[in-house]
């Protein structure tokens, strides 16, 4: 018998996606898939994402869900080789957008759309016919965190559950509502469950209930302990530390591969072949209407345009940055906040053939992005772990990059005077600060760096070759799901067999040596030259 393990998710690309939630658990769902567990992802049916899954069938109909019945649907995603079962009730999630109304405002009924999805888990945790029983379940982000409250209150007991963060910024808070709107016994929405300050909090209940909590890096796992990234939770989490390992996410290294890459019409490259990334950057300076410049320094941005991303301090460092260094460029893919869309599209038409925006998202316009630019533009306020600057690194392009979260472990800075030893090592700048100044200081430390050409191109080999994987992370996941529920067969073994580490041992080793080890460490094959 299988290991089978029950992700629960509101996105899993590519079914559903607004961001590196989805890329992170559909890329860990194939890779435990070719591990041998057996997975099955469940999310609701949103508009459109049964068109992409095989074999689709009605399993039964879940009648005492909040927000009303039910109907859950299986089939097969062939992309991520895993059954997956669809959570359908068209009221609530057939839809224009995941989260929020066309005006930028989330769905007032959201507390109530995202219950019905967790109180489904634990319908299928307790068992139903046609529906595999899973060993542990695996619930992702505030969307799913009530996965296990629900699990207690129907006495479901052998079944483990792990609740990984992703984004401690986002949990679920709602105005305080009768328990039975959610389905939920009254004592559950006591300061021993889901009220904190007078509000519900979904994933603070997420944190008491289930039987470990992961972190997407080793890093953000010792930021949110502290008030500034804990969001008012770090208390809480302070309080749950026994059960909180750090786990890194990887990335998809068949789908975000320069040589490989099928959106590039045929330039692809390597880190021993750079030609073709020339290409790629005339083709991108064409698609964003810039000054077909070849010595240019083409600075991308693509990310949510929201306040964690900076895109404020952005807005004012990139005219300080376009007037003080005549050969840069900048190219922006974005979507978010719509102030912050429109004051982009005004900055693009004050730099012609220097600035363009498109405002919107695709993958393939992703994939060009990160393959032309010269480097790439990624402040956070927080980023837990950070899937686009190791996108761009795998294409050669440069991150610079706040000095916080995930980034923290897998960027190698090479410090202010770019010393030879930490140049055998360095893939992307890492700046201090929100303010206007430290965004553009760090994009002149990058001009600056370019202009060695071996620096650079050592960093981009670097960056290109760095293993970020699954792999290194997949075993560590499999490796937890065992030791919660040790009297299951276990998981096929893929890859190093590695000791997930807790984070208070994490915390004592980087007291110890400072700078905490990352899988990203030492990248450059000994015997490089540097000048
Ligand atoms: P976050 O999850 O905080 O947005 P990550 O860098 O970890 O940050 O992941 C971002 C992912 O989302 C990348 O795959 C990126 O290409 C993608 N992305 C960026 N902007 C959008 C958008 N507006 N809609 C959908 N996906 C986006
Ligand atoms: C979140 C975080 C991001 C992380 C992603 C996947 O959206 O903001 O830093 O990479 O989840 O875990």
């Amino acid at each position: 018998m299988a290991f089978e393990l029950l992700m629960v998710t509101s996105e899993a690309w590519p079914l559903a996606k607004t961001g590196g939630l989805g890329d992170a658990v559909g890329g860990l769902a194939k890779a435990l898939r070719s591990g041998g567990a057996g997975v099955t992802i469940l999310m609701p049916a949103w508009r459109g994402t049964q068109d992409q899954l095989a074999g689709m069938h009605r399993v039964t109909e879940l009648p005492g869900l909040p927000g009303g019945p039910a109907e859950l649907y299986a089939g097969y995603c062939p992309a991520l080789g895993c059954r997956v079962l669809l959570l359908r009730n068209d009221a609530l999630y057939d839809r224009d957008s995941l989260y929020v109304t066309p005006e930028g405002d989330e769905y007032d009924d959201n507390a109530v759309r995202f219950a019905a999805l967790s109180m489904a888990a634990a319908y299928v945790a307790q068992g139903l016919p046609g529906v595999t029983v899973p060993a542990v379940v695996h619930a992702h982000d505030w969307h799913a965190a009530l996965a296990s409250v629900y699990m207690h209150q129907f006495g479901v007991q052998d079944i483990k559950t792990i609740l990984t963060l992703h984004n401690v910024a986002f949990q679920g808070v709602y105005p305080m509502m009768p328990a039975e709107q959610l389905g939920l016994y009254p004592e559950y929405l006591t300061a021993d469950g889901l009220e904190y300050w007078g509000k519900l909090n979904f994933l603070k209940a997420g944190l008491l209930y289930s039987d470990c909590i992961t972190v997407v890096s080793h890093n953000y796992a010792r930021e949110i302990l502290t008030p500034r990234f804990g969001c008012g939770l770090e208390s809480v989490l302070a309080a749950r530390i026994d059960k909180m390992v750090a786990i890194p996410n990887g990335i998809d290294t068949m789908l975000w591969n320069a040589g490989r890459d099928t959106y590039l019409h045929g330039k692809t490259f390597t880190a021993d072949r750079l030609e073709n990334k020339v290409a790629c950057k005339t083709a991108l300076q064409k698609a964003y209407g810039l000054d077909a410049d070849r010595g240019a320094f083409l600075l991308a941005m693509g990310s949510r345009l929201t306040e964690q991303k900076m895109v404020d301090v952005a807005l004012q460092a990139l005219p300080q940055a376009l007037d003080a260094m005549p050969k840069l460029q900048v190219c922006i893919l974005g979507q978010g906040e719509r102030r912050a869309e429109r004051e982009l599209v005004q900055l693009a038409q004050r730099y012609p053939g220097r600035c363009g925006v498109y405002i919107g998202y695709s993958e393939a316009r992703a994939h060009r992005l990160h393959a032309g630019a010269d480097a790439l533009l990624h402040g956070s306020r927080f980023e837990p772990f950070g899937l686009t600057p190791l996108y761009a690194m795998r294409y050669g392009t440069i991150p610079i990059a706040s000095r916080v979260g995930g980034m923290v472990d897998t960027i190698v800075d090479p410090g202010l005077v770019a010393e030879t030893n930490r140049l055998y090592r360095a893939t992307g700048i890492l700046f201090d600060g929100e303010a206007a100044e430290d965004m553009r200081s760090a994009i002149e430390r990058a001009v600056t760096l370019r202009q060695r050409p071996l620096v650079w191109r050592t960093m981009q080999r670097n960056a290109m070759l760095a293993p970020m994987g699954w792999e290194q992370s997949a075993p560590l996941y499999s490796q937890l799901y065992q030791s919660l529920r040790p009297d299951v067969a276990p998981i096929e073994a893929v890859g190093p067999r590695l000791q997930p580490r807790e984070v208070r041992r994490n915390l004592q080793r980087r007291n110890g040596r400072g700078r905490a080890a990352s899988s990203l460490d030492a990248v450059v094959p000994a015997g490089t030259s540097v000048a």
